[in-house]
Parts: structure tokens; C-alpha cells; sequence
């Protein structure tokens, strides 16, 4: 990657790291720094730091860090040169041509390409009269011409070669079209449609590239869907079906429906907020994505067992990254889009009236117990309300655990104050788990148990702190660095991974560059390892620019090295004691 220093620098500049984030995570001031829940991991306290003095973010929640383009690649789920474009677009500039052509990148494009190709051609196929009976199967299910349109849908006809032999001719290569996952390849070696004979739905991402498809079977038999796999620009526990359309259409609320089908029906009905998982249950990255566009959903899944287990599951998941939830339940078992079917034009109306009438997450669950006991019978009643504590104690808010405890005790006939007393038990309870796992974490993160970056940290704790030290002392005084460079050594690390970014500190000052996070990050290093290298860098700042603490760095880690020195001795012999001496002899000289 070759883009020049200055280029990223007004990309940093016309960009600014806490205007960037704040379009993703309500932040507060603290100090000279801004401080808000961090957008990566789920927390209640927020720990994700930004440091505009340096344009950098820290969480000491997970460990994400680094700048602008770092955090847009997080967020944003990019590589390096689409992060780069991505804010090229907010800041109305250009990328310079012939920039963005490294590999993942150009894989990526051609993937996208394909895909879109794909999708035109199931399309195409839709609207060929020698397929009308998939078009009629679909005008039978109640959808319009212009829905199937708006959504793309398409027809991937029932032959082994078609859309191979479609892409190839158009100059695509057998191992894209594979990796693309819309061929595979046969035990004879040739490569053969992954979809035929099925209605494909395809999957478009929020900057509208076709990701994916799903493909159904027309009528019946299994699977009923095929699903696109996970490939180099999709995964499906990070998408939406339908979310670039509805996340123009939120208002502040989203319905989260189960299958495609109901999505379509009700973006067809008027409800353009709808989206749906891609074939699994939603995960906490969806949540989060969902979280960005609405603070209430609406989850409206199938009434079977399955779908309620899973909208108990969904519940949890907002609920802890603070988004409000209500449960609609549609009577007579049907799902949404044969709801709309059965009411045709009083369909809207009526569904409208279920989203007012729907409970919220509480009332829901509250509501889901209840039904499991004889409240006739004293000891039923009991075991209602010892659930019910516990679910109330979950919540964070005292108003709305008051709220509850009132209506349950009227309903029960019993003092709110017993109520009351259970619910603060389990609450103690909850506490103390909380607490217990806030200083688990702590201390694994204090003693680097699980510093993946840096495996070398836990049996070298004194080094590594040093050199860590060194490492953010050299990035807060780069006029020193010519000084420090002389003084220390890369044979001087114990750790390989910061003595991988010593190395880079040193090319990067060999080639009169600034070694700030930025220029680090670009020298080929993981998101994880740029988020550790931004810690570094925030974390040893305040105290320690004096040329004694220096000083203290670099002797602790000449101290270590020669213990390891030590170490290393200890279990050899006379002979290789002999021949480890002239080793260090050559390498003084
Ligand atoms: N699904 C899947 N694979 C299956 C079955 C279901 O990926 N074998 C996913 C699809 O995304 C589907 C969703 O789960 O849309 C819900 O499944 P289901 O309720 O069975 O299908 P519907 O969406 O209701 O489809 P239809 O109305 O056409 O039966
Ligand atoms: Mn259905």
C-alpha cells in the first residue's frame, strides 16, 4: 500500500476521530478526553476512551483500539483500502487513482461482480415466460410485480450449468465463481451450480453490494433453503436480509421478523422497518447493527415453540446493549407473511393494531411464566412468584421493578413489599456475579492471561512492561529517537511482538517517517495487534517522559534478558556453554 503520508493525513484531519464515533456511540466528555459505552464489546459502564489530543480510541473494555481508519474498519466490517474509501466518501475526497489494488481488496471487488451478475441473471430468468409457473408460485404467495422487482428476486433455473456457463462466458474464472460460493466443484473436477431450481432471494449489504443468496425450493421438499456460506465478503451472523432498505425507514423502530418471506410481505404491506436474520438465530453483532439504526425493536417471530425460545433468546441480547423490546405475538399461529395473505388490505390495519397492542420484553416474559402455573393453587403460586422476582431482578431500573412488583402483587393479592424483599435478594445475587466477573477480567487482563497479541507477556511480565514502556516513550518523543535507537537493540526484546514494533518504529524512522499509530498500523499489523499498540501508546503517557524513567526501562530490560540469559544455561551443558559464549561474543561485536 502506497498511499502517501500526507494523503492520510488529511484523510485523518477532514475526518476527525470524535465527530467519526460520535455518528456511532453516544459519548460524554471527560477531561480533555471523550468517554461512551463501547460499540464492540457489551458493557454498562462505559470504558472506550477517545483521545483527541493523539486522534486515537481506546476500550480498556476488550482492548480495541487505534484511529480513525481502525475504528472504521472495525465498525464497518472493512479491510484497509475500503476504510480508506469509506472516509474518502464522508470527507468528499478521492482515493488516487490506481490506489486500493492490494489483493483482498481486488478479491473482494470481483466477488461483488459476480454476485451482482448472478443476481441479474436469476432475474432475468424470473421474467422468461419459460418459467412463468415460479413467477405465478410467487403472484399466488401475494406478491406484487413491483415487490418482486424492488427485491430482486429471481429464478435459478433446474439445470447443473447455467449460471456456470453464464458466468464463464462473461470471462469469470471456475475458482471465483467457487468461492463465491454459487458453484462447487464435482469429484470429477468440474464445477457445477450451487442453486437450481429455487427462487433465490439475494442478500445486499448496507452500501448495497450483493453479498449473498438464499435460495427456496418451489413448493415443497428439503432443504427448504440453501444459503449462501460464509465467504470472503459474507458472514452471516454480521448481516441483515432488508436492512438497506429499512435503515432509511426506522424511526427509531425496527421489526425483526424470522424469514424472508415475512420481510418481503411486510415491506409489501407498508412495513419497510422489517428485517430478518439470514437462517440463524440473531447474534450480538446483529443486535448491535439493529441498535444503530433503532432503540426499539419489535421482534415478530413464528408463535411455535422454536420462534418463541428464540424471541427469549433475542430478548436478552437487546436488553443488554439497552435496546427496548416488545414481543408480537399473531393469532392463530400464523407468521407474518401469512397474516398479510389471510387479510389481504385489512392486513396493514390489523398488524398495526397488534404493534400497539404488543407487550413489552417484561410484560412478555412475565406473561410466558404465568402460563406454566395453576395460580389457583397456593404453591403454584409461590414457584410464579419466585420467577417472577428473578426476572424483575434483572432490571436495571428500580422505576420499572416497582412498576412490575405493584401489578403483580394487586394480581396475586400479596404485600409489594414481599415482592419487593425477593426482588432485592436475587439482585444482591446478580451483584455479586457481576463483580466477581468484572475483577476475573481484570485481573486476566492485569497479568496478561489472555493478551492473545502478546502470548509472550505472561511469563515475561517485568520485560514486557518495559518494553512497552519504551515503546510508547519512543512514539511521545520522536525527536528522541535517534538516541534511543543507538542505545537499544531488537536483540533487546524478550517479546517477539514488541519487538516486532521496535522494528517497525525503526524502518519507519529510517524513512523519515512520523511513527505515530496511523503509520504503525499500516505496516501490515492486525486490527488486535493495532488496538495493543494504541494501548501501549495511551497507556504509559502522563508520568513517564523523563530521561530517568528511560533510563529505568532500558535497565530492566537488559536485567531480564541476562536472567533469561541465566535461564537459558542452566540446563545445558559444558559443551554448549562453550559454544553459547562465542555466540554473544559475535554478537557484541
Ligand atoms: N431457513 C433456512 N434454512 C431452512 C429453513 C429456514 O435458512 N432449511 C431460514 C430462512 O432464512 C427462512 C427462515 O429461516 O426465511 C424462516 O424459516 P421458515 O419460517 O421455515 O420459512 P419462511 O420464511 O416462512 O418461508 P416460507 O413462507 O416460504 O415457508
Ligand atoms: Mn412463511
Amino acid at each position: 500500500m502506497s498511499i502517501s503520508d500526507d494523503f492520510i493525513q488529511e484523510l485523518k484531519y477532514k475526518n476527525d476521530i470524535s465527530d467519526v464515533i460520535a455518528g456511532y456511540v453516544h459519548l460524554k466528555r471527560k477531561g480533555k478526553n471523550l468517554l461512551g459505552l463501547c460499540p464492540f464489546h457489551t458493557e454498562k459502564t462505559p470504558s472506550f476512551y477517545i483521545y483527541p489530543s493523539s486522534s486515537s480510541f481506546y476500550c480498556f473494555g476488550c482492548g480495541a483500539g487505534g484511529d480513525v481508519i481502525t475504528f472504521i474498519r472495525l465498525i464497518e466490517k472493512l479491510d484497509y483500502v475500503e476504510a480508506l474509501k469509506f472516509l474518502c466518501d464522508r470527507a468528499g475526497m478521492q482515493l488516487p487513482i490506481g490506489q486500493g489494488d492490494d489483493k483482498v481488496h481486488k478479491k473482494k471487488i470481483l466477488t461483488y461482480e459476480i454476485n451482482r451478475e448472478a443476481a441479474r441473471f436469476f432475474h432475468k430468468n424470473l421474467c422468461d415466460e419459460k418459467n412463468k409457473n415460479v413467477l405465478e408460485y410467487l403472484l399466488k404467495r401475494g406478491l406484487k410485480v413491483k415487490t418482486i422487482k424492488h427485491f430482486g428476486l429471481g429464478y435459478a433455473v433446474n439445470s447443473r450449468f447455467s449460471l456456470i456457463n453464464y458466468l464463464k462466458n462473461k470471462g469469470y474464472k471456475e475458482n471465483d465463481i467457487v468461492d463465491a460460493n454459487l458453484g462447487f466443484r464435482t469429484r470429477n473436477g468440474s464445477v457445477c451450480d450451487r442453486f437450481f431450481d429455487r427462487v433465490m432471494f439475494p442478500i445486499i449489504d448496507l452500501r448495497g453490494n450483493v453479498i449473498a443468496f438464499g435460495g427456496r425450493i418451489i413448493g415443497d421438499g428439503k432443504p427448504k433453503y440453501l444459503n449462501t456460506s460464509d465467504t470472503i465478503v459474507f458472514k452471516k451472523s454480521t448481516n441483515l436480509f432488508a436492512l438497506n432498505f429499512a435503515k432509511t425507514e426506522t424511526n427509531g423502530q425496527i421489526i425483526l421478523a424470522e424469514g424472508y418471506m415475512d420481510v418481503i410481505a411486510l415491506h409489501q404491506a407498508g412495513f419497510q422497518n422489517t428485517v430478518a436474520t439470514l437462517g440463524t438465530a440473531l447474534t450480538e453483532e446483529q443486535a448491535k447493527i439493529i441498535s444503530r439504526y433503532a432503540n426499539e425493536v419489535i421482534i415478530s417471530y413464528d408463535a411455535d415453540e422454536a420462534g418463541q425460545k428464540a424471541a427469549s433468546r433475542a430478548i436478552n441480547i437487546f436488553r443488554n446493549i439497552g435496546v427496548n423490546v416488545r414481543v408480537i405475538t399473531i393469532p392463530k399461529g400464523k407468521d407474518p407473511d401469512e397474516f398479510m395473505k389471510t387479510y389481504g388490505d385489512e392486513g396493514p390495519t390489523r398488524f398495526r393494531k397488534i404493534i400497539e397492542d404488543s407487550k413489552n420484553d417484561i410484560e412478555y416474559r412475565l406473561q410466558k411464566i404465568k402460563s406454566d402455573y395453576n395460580l389457583n393453587r397456593p404453591d403454584e403460586k409461590v414457584k410464579y412468584l419466585t420467577k417472577a422476582a428473578k426476572i424483575l431482578a434483572e432490571l436495571d431500573n428500580s422505576i420499572e421493578q416497582e412498576i412490575y412488583a405493584s401489578k403483580l402483587s394487586a394480581e396475586i393479592g400479596i404485600e409489594k413489599s414481599s415482592m419487593m424483599i425477593q426482588i432485592e435478594k436475587y439482585k444482591k445475587y446478580k451483584n455479586r456475579k457481576d463483580e466477581t466477573q468484572y475483577f476475573k477480567d481484570v485481573v486476566n487482563k492485569t497479568l496478561a492471561f489472555d493478551d492473545k497479541v502478546n502470548p509472550d507477556k505472561k511469563d515475561n511480565l517485568r520485560a514486557s512492561v518495559a518494553e512497552e514502556a519504551l515503546i510508547s516513550y519512543m512514539m511521545n518523543n520522536q525527536d528522541r529517537a535517534p538516541n534511543i535507537l543507538e542505545k537499544v537493540s531488537e536483540d533487546m526484546f524478550i517479546t517477539v511482538f514488541n519487538r516486532k514494533i521496535y522494528n517497525i518504529i525503526k524502518k519507519l524512522y529510517e524513512e523519515n517517517r512520523e511513527f505515530d499509530i496511523t503509520n504503525i498500523s499500516s505496516q501490515g499489523l492486525s486490527v488486535d495487534e493495532i488496538g495493543k499498540v494504541t494501548k501501549i501508546f495511551c497507556g504509559y503517557v502522563p508520568s513517564s517522559g523523563t530521561n530517568e524513567a528511560l533510563e529505568e526501562y532500558i535497565s530492566v530490560m537488559k536485567q531480564e534478558k541476562y536472567k533469561q540469559k541465566v535461564n537459558d544455561v542452566k540446563d545445558m551443558d559444558a559443551l554448549d556453554i562453550k559454544e553459547y559464549i562465542e555466540r554473544l561474543k559475535a554478537i557484541k561485536k
